[in-house]
Order: C-alpha cells, then structure tokens, then sequence
C-alpha cells in the first residue's frame, strides 16, 4: 500500500469509486478537481495498483482547525485497516499544520466509522438534522481536539530581551524588556550594555510571560531560543539562559535563527507563513532581503547592507540634525511636515554598476555622509535649512531604495508576496509607500502587528514551535552563539 497526494491525474479514478461509494449523494467531477488544488486543501490516496481509498482534508489555518472533508475505501478493500491509516495521515497532516482542532461530519448509521473516528480521540458535539441529500439522514458532527506544543522562546541578540510563549501557531504571551534607554546616551547600542541589561532582565521578563500566558514553567513543553546572528555577547546570555531552564526543567530545546523568526513570526497572526515570500527585515541591527520558498527547508540571502543597517541610518542622521536616539521615529515625525522632494539624496548601490554584484545589498553610509554634508556645508554658509526638509527627503532615499530592491527580488524571483519586518517597519512613510507600490505590481504585503515585527521572544518561540510540529530533531546542549549565523541555518542542533 501506497499514501500518495492526489491531483487531477487521479481524478478517473477518484470518481469511479466516488460513485460507486455514494451514489446519488457523489460529489461531481467538477467540485472534486477543485477540491484538489484549493489553497490549504490536502488529498490523499492510498494505492495498489489501483486506488483503494481516497481522503481530504481543508484547513483553515486563520482559525487553527481544519475539516475532514470526504473519505472512503473500495468496498473490497474495507477491513484492511486502510480508513485508519488515512484519518492517521489526515490526523498527522492537521497537526503539523498548527490545528487545534479538526471536525468531520459522518453519517447517523454509519456506525463502524463513529467508532473509528471515537478511537482517534473524536467526540460527538452536534447533530445536523437532514444533512445528506437525497436520503434526507442526520450527519453527527465529530470534533478531535489537538495539543499543540507550548514553547517558550526566549531572544536576546541586540539590546531587546524577548521572552515570548505560544501553543503551536497561537500566541500566549510576548513579554519584554528593552535596554534602548540605557544606550541613548551613546547614540546606539553598545554590546557589553547590552548583555549586562539581558542578565539583569530574563529572569523578571520569564515571569511576565509565564504570569501573562497564565501557565507554570512545567506546564512547557519544549524551550526555543535565538542563537544567531546578532551580537555575540547579548546572545549567549539568552542561550545560558535557555540551556539552564532545559536542564533544570528537563525539557528539550531548539536553537533557531533569529532572521527567520522574524519572517516565521507571520504565523502568530493568521496560521500559516505562506511561501514563497520575499522578506525584508530592517532594524537597527540588519538590513536582510530574504527569498523563502520553505521557512522550515529553503531559506535563500538575497542580500543585505555592506555597511549600516537601516535603522542605524535613522539613528545617525537623526544625530546630525541633533535629534535623540533612537533616530528613527524622530525623523519620521518631523519628515511628516517636510517635502520629499527637496534635496535628491543618493540611493546607494542602485546604479547601473553596482547591480551586477551587489543587485540586493544595501548601502546606507554614502547617503548618511551626504546628509552630514549638507547640513555641514549649510551651517558654514550660514544658510538657514529645513530640517523637516532633510529628514523627509532622507527617508524617502532610504525608503525607495528599500522597496525597489524588494520588489526588483519579487518581480525575478516570481513571488508575489512580500513579508516586511523589523523595528523600521514602524515608519509611517515605509508602510504607506509599501502598501501603494505592492498593489499597483498585485503582489500581496504582510506586515504582522508591530509587536511581532521588532525583535520579540514570540517568534522565537514561534519558529521552535513550527519545528516541533513538523517532527524535527531538537538541538542537545552544544550549540553556541554565532553572531554570524547564515540564514541557510534556520536550526541549530
Ligand atoms: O527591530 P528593532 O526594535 O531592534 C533593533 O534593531 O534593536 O529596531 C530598532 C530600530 C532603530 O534603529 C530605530 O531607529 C528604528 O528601528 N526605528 C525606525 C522607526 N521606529 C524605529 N526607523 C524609522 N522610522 C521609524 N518610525
Ligand atoms: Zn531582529
């Protein structure tokens, strides 16, 4: 016996024992072959030869649940076991997509596939009266609830402490704890500030999370944690961390990629990260141009800053003008009185020469240098500028070159989706002109809550989670920081 997908291929032989199964109450030709390719929709058939048995199942991954939509076995066949072995791959395929919970409808009489569905765990929550048509009998609505894992993700590679907690694709809790106060007077973040304050912050953000997913520490199933890339020192203080409490609790852990949590984080809002999708994180930390085609397999650098990250370049042009750290939201509230237009900054490595090699990199340091010297050159001229001038046309530099690149990445690489992340995401300017340029090109632009955009502990958690369902092996003891960690490594063990 053989489980294989189904696709139209099959469809002569779906509907052969469709029809010979249910008779009058067969599904047509039609509705079976769009059944086959809808989004989220599973069809599998056991073969031998010939198909013996076929089975679907729908998700809905927004809701967390899905529906078992249609099952059946050759008549001849019946007894063997395959029913089972198909609600199990159905089961299994539910679960490693984040369900909680799975419902079908069976009929009244059919009592040997109640019995069936009752040994999997299903219960009887309702009773459609009339359901089946013709034949007019009562459909029992059978409900199996599934335990997702709880993971605990902690994060800790720049100057946030994350401390996140979610039941396989809901979140729970996201507690945490910035340092960014303690860095303002340097104008950006200093490592060793950094890791002192995680030390001095996992411990009270731990119990925040626990106390606001309302849960005990054994009631965990597994400890996630971000061991690369970001600073080496704020990173280990996370991993000693997570390392104590797994073996102190006994749990396992799983050591994730800090960039591709932030892409996985999509899941925490509705069910499922859907690939493939370009991703563009920009922070204060990186400035990373993603391709996923599989967030758990294939996940590809296009490219990424050769100098400052993006919000560094927030952060220094901010100091030029004489604004606090942290520079970005301060440019982008005095940018919103100022015109766009008014100075022509560079848009670094986007000139004809530079897209061989560098297509996908960034460059902020040409344009940051141009700002200082503006503002320089004015000042010893004693010309008066507008600052609300210089911020807006500054951000709108950074901002176009951020998004031509990005959707230069979804036009090449064919993807039509494009997943945006990281604590730049809050800029007003970068969100609108993302939504306007995404709809004239048709290409569908995430941006998850804002909470889950900067560096957080939920999407930590979140990604150890995605692992965990899909069966993947945990990580032992052994891993270590690397600041440098390739995006190509979404796990660690
Ligand atoms: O993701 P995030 O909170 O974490 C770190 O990188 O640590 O990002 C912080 C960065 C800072 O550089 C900050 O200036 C920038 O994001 N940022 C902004 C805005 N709000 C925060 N940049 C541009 N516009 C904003 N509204
Ligand atoms: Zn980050």
């Amino acid at each position: 016996m053989e489980f294989r997908q189904l696709s139209s291929d099959h469809i002569d032989q779906v509907m052969g024992l469709e029809k010979e199964l249910f008779g009058k109450e067969a599904w047509s030709k039609k509705n079976m072959l769009s059944e086959f390719v809808a989004p989220n929709s599973f069809y599998v058939g056991v073969f031998e030869g010939d198909l013996l048995g076929y089975a679907g199942l729908r998700l809905l991954p927004a809701d967390l649940s899905g529906d078992i939509t249609t099952i059946g076995v050759a008549k001849q066949h019946q007894g063997r076991g395959i029913g089972r072995a198909l609600v199990q791959e159905l089961v299994s395929r539910a679960k490693r997509s984040g369900a909680e919970q799975l419902f079908l409808e069976v009929k009244k009489s059919n009592e040997s596939a109640i019995y069936l569905y009752e040994s999997f765990g299903f219960e009887k929550i309702d009773i459609r009266k009339n359901y089946y048509q013709p034949s007019g009998e009562d459909a029992i609505v059978m409900r199996l609830t599934i335990h997702q894992p709880v993971v605990l993700g902690i994060e800790s590679s720049c100057d946030e402490t994350g401390v996140g907690i979610v039941r396989g694709n809901r979140l729970l809790a996201n507690a945490l704890h910035s340092s960014m106060d303690e860095h303002a007077k340097y104008g950006g973040v200093v490592p060793e500030v950094a890791a002192r304050a995680h030390l001095e912050a996992l411990s009270p953000t731990l119990d925040r999370a626990l106390s606001e997913a309302g849960i005990t520490i054994d009631q965990v199933d597994a400890i996630a944690v971000a061991n690369g890339p970001g600073l080496a020192g704020a990173l280990m203080v996370g991993i000693g961390a997570a390392k104590g409490l797994a073996v102190a609790t006994g749990k396992p852990i799983y050591a994730v990629n800090h960039l591709v949590a932030h892409v996985g984080a999509d899941v925490l809002e509705r069910g499922a990260v859907e690939t493939p999708t370009i991703a563009l994180l920009v922070s204060g930390g990186h400035t990373s141009l993603l391709l996923v085609r599989d967030l758990l397999e294939d996940v590809e650098l296009l490219g990424e800053t050769i100098d400052d990250a993006a919000g560094e370049a927030f952060d220094k042009v901010a100091r030029v003008l004489g604004l606090p750290y942290p520079g970005g939201p301060q440019i982008d509230r005095l940018a919103q009185s100022g015109n766009p237009s008014a100075i022509r900054f560079p848009r670094g490595l986007t000139l004809p020469k530079d897209l061989e090699e560098h297509k996908y990199d960034f460059s902020f340091s040409g344009l940051k240098t141009a700002v200082a010297r503006y503002v320089e050159k004015a000042e010893a001229e004693g010309v008066e500028i507008s600052k609300a001038d210089v911020a807006a046309s500054f951000r709108e530099a950074v901002i176009d070159v951020l998004l031509t690149k990005a959707l230069w990445a979804c036009e090449e690489h064919n993807v039509k989706r494009l997943l945006l992340g990281g604590g730049v995401v809050a800029n007003a300017r970068l969100r609108e002109e993302a939504k306007r340029r995404c709809d004239a090109l048709g290409i569908e632009l995430r941006i998850p809550r804002f909470a889950l955009c900067t560096d957080n502990g939920a999407m930590v958690a979140s990604l150890g989670a995605q692992l965990i369902m899909d069966g993947r092996e945990l990580s032992g003891l052994s891993f270590g920081a690397n600041s440098t960690l390739p995006v190509t490594q979404i796990q660690t063990l």
